[in-house]
């Protein structure tokens, strides 16, 4: 009972260091609601370099896989030294149901915001070296329903002050062959 008290209190702590107002769960999420392939419509940051071409975040999501585990297995495309090559992250569970954590460039905070039938809006907040990098991005289970998430997507990058400047349109672009 300690022990499973103490691990919670971890957990919270770990999430503690985010702003969690500013960053709603999805009420309700359940994992099997985002499993399958994806389209990456738009891509949002607190710093636009990341976002762009050669950026560290410049992912292209397409598809997630629920593990045994609970955590889910996550692939993307992204390119690296001019090549697109197809990668994945696991993001870890945690004991609030749709948040994240992973390790990448740093230590990653992953929060589903919106989880609907035909899109999710996913917001990463990473932590390295002292500095808070903001990502929020759009998917779409096709380019059409994708579309139907835009008014929640520009609802959240501005709770999260990321500005019109800072949000690329990414749904005719590709990252899927070398
Ligand atoms: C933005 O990201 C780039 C690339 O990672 C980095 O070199 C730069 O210092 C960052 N700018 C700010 C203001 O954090
Ligand atoms: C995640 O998926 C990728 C590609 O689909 C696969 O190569 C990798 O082994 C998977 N990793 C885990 C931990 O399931």
């Amino acid at each position: 009972m300690k022990f499973l008290l103490l691990l919670a209190v971890g957990l919270d702590l770990a999430w503690a260091q985010q702003d969690q107002s500013q960053v709603p769960v999805q009420q309700g999420f359940s994992p099997d609601q985002v499993t399958g392939p994806w389209k990456t419509l738009s891509l949002a940051s607190t710093n636009r370099s990341v976002i762009e071409e050669g950026g560290a975040y410049r992912c292209f999501m397409t598809g997630i896989v629920h593990l045994d585990n609970g955590n889910l297995n996550v692939t993307y495309f992204h390119r690296k030294d001019g090549k697109c090559v197809k990668e994945f992250f696991v993001a870890e569970k945690t004991d609030i149901p749709g948040r994240y954590t992973f390790e990448y460039q740093g230590q990653n905070y992953l929060t589903f915001v919106a989880v609907t039938k035909d899109y999710v809006i996913m917001d990463f907040e990473n932590q390295w070296e002292g500095n808070t990098l903001i990502v929020v991005e759009l998917h779409g289970r096709t380019l059409f329903s994708g579309k139907l998430g835009l008014p929640a997507y520009l609802k959240h990058t501005a709770r999260r002050g990321i500005g019109a400047g800072n949000i690329e349109d990414v749904s005719l672009n590709s990252c899927n062959s070398s």
